[in-house]
């Protein structure tokens, strides 16, 4: 890993073509990540066409902006849900998950800061952080079985922690 990484600064410093960048990030996922698909990764990554898809800078900001635009709208679900049901254990569980949702929103803009800055080891730590919420909402729901032992935004959750896993990659890649 620490091999590929040096590889890639190498490369990058060459220059590489945005095909080989978006190929060796994602391939490292693949590679280092259980359950990586590599598919995704690469659509994701190739989403944006206006994004400079030769600066690792640049790339990092689009799964994290996906993520941001999704965790939010998570948010928006959950205050929905919430109003809706009257379960205690359920409500609960909801509460816990917007609380988590609200903690990686956050977390999640204070690191498009830091790599505006410039500050990757800092945006790495808050990606982590953040990366720990979607799992914290899903075991509410897992420990009672309340609401059928699944959250009503599992879907949500894999897909905004695969999008934080994208983002790491890139910017584990930079600092
Ligand atoms: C990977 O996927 C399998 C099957 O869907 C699942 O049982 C397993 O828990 C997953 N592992 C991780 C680390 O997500
Ligand atoms: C895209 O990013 C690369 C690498 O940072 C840089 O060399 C290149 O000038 C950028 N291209 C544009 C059009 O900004």
């Amino acid at each position: 890993m620490k091999l590929l990484i040096c590889m890639l600064l190498l490369l990058t410093t060459i220059t590489l073509t945005e095909a080989d960048l978006i190929g060796y990030a994602c391939s490292e996922g693949q590679a280092t990540t259980p359950n990586f698909s590599y598919k995704f990764c690469v659509d994701v990554l190739r989403s944006d066409p206006k994004t400079n898809k030769s600066s690792l800078h640049d790339l990092s900001l689009v799964p994290l902006r996906l993520a941001i635009s999704k965790a939010t709208s998570t948010v928006s679900l959950l205050q929905t849900l919430l109003r809706k049901s009257s379960d205690p254990r359920v409500r609960g569980h909801l509460t816990n998950c917007l609380h988590q949702y609200s903690e990686m929103v956050t977390e999640l803009i204070y690191s498009v800061e830091d790599i505006h800055s410039g500050d990757y080891f800092d945006a790495d730590l808050k990606l982590r952080d953040a990366l720990n919420s979607p799992g914290r909402c899903e075991d509410g729901f897992r420990s009672d079985g309340g609401g059928g032992g699944v959250s009503p935004v599992k879907g949500m959750n894999d897909e905004i922690s695969n999008l934080i896993v994208v983002c790491e990659l890139l910017v584990e890649d930079v600092h």
